[in-house]
């Protein structure tokens, strides 16, 4: 419990403040497309929660706090953060709703980390946890959440630095090899499934395993 308060703490700050702040250093318009951010803006608002309609450049039913995405990159509440009207149509991210989404999954997620175990970390200071039966089956419920945040950061990187293969120096499409068949990518992707697989599978198993034998300790089960 109180590791994973620290961790997930620790991916709130310093950990995702400063990839946040590295991405508008290196790539602003991934950060324009992760935030959901048109049009430039002094004191722009960080979107909570909205949808991005790209075809008319705007997020429909916003919730935002305004100021609060200047003051998040540039620790000033009027500081300017460019939108993606600041950048050519053909150097924004391909597919900006999967990125936008993705991005804010994961974020969503992180902060619910934190609510989670703050909440549980006090009930275990307080020698209450083991007795507080829906603490518990929050943290059981939360078990597959790291998993979804992983994937998603991983999308939201890899979503955001399109079309680029090198920022702004060499295009993703300018980088397949001649020399690599379709098929070649094909047969490594399917190697990749099958070992994945086969892990997936064998940490299921050892979990089930794990519930099987029970805890360690003579603690009573929760009734
Ligand atoms: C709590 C707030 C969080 C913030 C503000 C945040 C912020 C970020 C940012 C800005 C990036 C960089 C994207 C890019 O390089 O284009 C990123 C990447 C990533 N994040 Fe988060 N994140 C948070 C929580 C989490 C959580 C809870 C997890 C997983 C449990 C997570 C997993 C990842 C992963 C796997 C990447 C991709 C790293 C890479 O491949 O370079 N993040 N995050």
């Amino acid at each position: 419990m109180i590791v994973g308060l620290f961790a997930s703490v620790f991916e709130l700050f310093p950990s995702g403040d400063g990839q946040g702040r590295n991405v508008v250093l290196h790539q602003p318009a991934t950060l324009a497309a992760m935030e959901g951010l048109f049009e430039t803006r002094q004191g722009a608002p960080l979107i909570i929660v909205g949808q991005p309609d790209v075809q008319n450049r705007k997020i429909d039913n916003p919730l935002h706090v305004p100021k609060l995405l200047s003051f998040l990159t540039y620790y000033r509440w009027s500081a300017e953060v460019k939108g993606l009207d600041a950048f050519p149509r053909d150097e924004w991210p391909d597919n900006i709703p999967l990125l936008y989404y993705s991005y804010h999954i994961m974020v969503g997620l992180g902060t619910v980390f934190i609510a989670v175990l703050m909440v549980c970390s006090f009930l275990l200071f307080r020698k209450k946890l083991f007795s507080t039966r829906w603490a518990l089956w929050a943290l059981l419920l939360s078990v597959p959440f790291p998993y979804i945040a992983n994937t998603a950061g991983w999308m939201t990187a890899e979503l955001g630095r399109q079309p680029w293969l090198v920022y702004g120096i060499m295009r993703t499409a300018q980088g397949s090899s001649p020399t690599v068949s379709a098929g070649n990518s094909l047969f490594t992707l399917l190697g990749f499934l099958g070992l994945y697989f086969v892990m997936g599978a064998l940490f299921l198993v050892l979990v089930i395993r794990r519930l099987h034998v029970g805890p360690d300790d003579d603690r009573q089960p929760v009734r």
